[in-house]
């Protein structure tokens, strides 16, 4: 199973894929934490992707369109996978098309998380990640059991993203209006466009975005199908 989840930045994105990776057995491709990993190791790409992540603005569709490429081509990515953060704009969602359909592939779901532009900021600036294990926090919405160790890893570290700050989630909001709003109409005459509220909590989010998935034709019986094959081969 194919997917693809949209929506402005703190729309819940990163937070519905790790449900849905556990869930079906699908792999979270987010090219937000791809990229901010090449940030981190100082790469080519990394070093001409800092200044603009952190000014709130897309980065180039070219290195986009390559880095997604790749990522999409690795065995983990052939029981399928969920893409967070990309397309983000029409001509990376025209390069999908293409690529899946090179592969013999296509989407089997577009789903838009639709959310209220001032909750955003809210989610956003009170959101934190464990160091070790990447874990997502958020200091009023979803704090860790015990104050300040990780649920998942037992860790004490956590980290703040750079471009969480007010001013950075204005642009990032505009962007997401300007440049990826635009490729909905894309998905929609393809038929594959499906909308869930983002502003219900976390469960109910979950919930719905299964129930979406229990009406694609097929989806869920494909993704149960390959994570039988996922278990069996382990
Ligand atoms: P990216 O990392 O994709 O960031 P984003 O789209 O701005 O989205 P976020 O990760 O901020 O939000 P999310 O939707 O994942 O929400 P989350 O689950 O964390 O991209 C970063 C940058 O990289 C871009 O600005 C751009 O520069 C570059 N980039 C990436 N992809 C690109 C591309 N394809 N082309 C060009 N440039 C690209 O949730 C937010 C918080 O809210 C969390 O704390 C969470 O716990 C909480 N929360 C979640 N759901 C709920 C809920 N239902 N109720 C209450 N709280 C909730
Ligand atoms: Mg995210
Ligand atoms: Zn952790």
């Amino acid at each position: 199973m194919n997917l693809v989840l949209l929506g402005p930045p703190g729309a819940g994105k990163g937070t519905q894929a790790k449900r849905l990776q556990e869930r079906y057995g699908i792999v979270q491709v987010s090219t937000g934490d791809m990229l901010r990993a090449e940030v981190a190791a100082g790469s080519a790409i990394g070093r001409e992707a800092k200044a603009v992540m952190e000014a709130g603005q897309l980065v180039s569709d070219d290195i986009l369109v390559r880095i997604l490429a790749q990522r999409i081509s690795k065995p983990d990515c052939a029981q399928g996978f969920i893409l967070d953060g990309f397309p983000r704009t029409v001509p990376q969602a025209q390069a999908l098309d293409a690529m899946l359909a090179a592969k013999g592939l296509h989407l089997d779901a577009v789903i838009e998380l639709r959310v209220d532009d001032a909750a955003l900021i809210e989610r956003i600036a009170g959101r934190y990640t464990c160091a070790k294990c990447g874990a997502g926090y958020h200091d009023s919405f979803h704090r860790p059991r015990a104050q300040g160790v990780c649920d998942v890893c037992g860790s004490t570290e956590f980290t703040r993203r750079a471009d969480d700050r007010r001013e950075t989630v204005t642009a990032r909001l505009e962007a997401y209006h300007r440049q990826t709003a635009p490729i909905l109409p894309h998905y929609a005459a393809q038929g594959r466009l499906y909308q869930v509220d983002g502003m219900a909590d976390i469960d109910q989010v979950s919930a719905e975005l299964v129930a979406v998935l229990d009406r694609v034709p097929g989806a869920a019986a494909r993704a149960a199908g390959d994570h039988e094959k996922l278990m069996s081969s382990r």
